[in-house]
């Protein structure tokens, strides 16, 4: 099965932020990567509201938005005023994580949790048949650019035989150092999704780079 590509927008170049978006449009891409960071979850901030509505207005793919922030549940109407589709919040940033997944999909979007790389992954159990997608982190979160890791392709066989016990509907998106080297792995391991933030825009052609993820897996 071919993955569904998720460019990272946080690689893109946000002096023609434009141009970067329209070239997704053209893309085979079938999500854009939105990651918002508070600089208390994660060491680093991103990006905010006036840039999501921004984006809003230019892009014709779903806007599949990657919530990096303490206490998400302040946001939700929030995102969902700004146009997003699919939102994800951390596991380890939801005390009440039941509640929010609910009060998401009472929002009329797609409900999805995030896992640090170290936060085991039976600690979905009870909640997989809840959401609509699982966001496997391959890299710490905070930053474009680093290293898969290699782990990572355990942790999604196991939720993918998770899931599959449960009969639950959630994809498997994995999100961080996904290139053209190891998609097919990822893949092949169970993901339904990929982000690709570097990887895209780091590239000389990132609309063909885009292509190229799409048939290496
Ligand atoms: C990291 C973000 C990722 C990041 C991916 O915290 O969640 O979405 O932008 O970038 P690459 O593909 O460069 O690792
Ligand atoms: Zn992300």
């Amino acid at each position: 099965m071919k993955p569904l590509i998720a460019p990272s927008l946080l690689s893109a170049d946000f002096g023609h932020l434009e141009k970067d978006v329209q070239m997704l449009n053209h893309s085979q891409a079938d999500w854009i990567h939105l990651d918002i960071m508070d600089g208390v979850f994660v060491p680093n901030i991103s990006f905010g509201m006036p840039v999501i509505k921004a984006v809003r207005q230019l892009s014709e793919k779903p806007l599949d938005t990657h919530l990096m922030i303490v206490q998400p549940e302040r946001y939700i109407h929030t995102f969902k005023e700004l146009g997003c589709d699919l939102l994800t919040v951390h596991w380890e940033a939801c005390t009440h994580l039941h509640r929010t997944i609910t009060q998401i999909k009472e929002e009329d979007m797609l409900a999805g949790v995030a896992l640090n790389p170290h936060t085991p992954i039976s600690g979905l159990e009870d909640i997989i048949n809840e959401v609509n997608l699982v966001l496997i982190m391959s890299v710490n979160p905070g930053f474009g650019g680093q290293k898969f890791i290699e782990r990572s392709l355990h942790r999604i066989s196991e939720l993918r035989e998770m899931i599959e016990r449960n009969k639950s509907e959630a994809l498997i998106e994995v999100d961080g150092g996904v290139n053209q080297d190891n998609i097919a792995a990822i893949v092949k391991a169970g993901a339904d999704a990929v982000v690709a933030g570097n990887a895209v825009f780091k590239s000389d052609d990132p609309e063909l780079t885009i292509q190229n993820l799409k048939k290496l897996s």
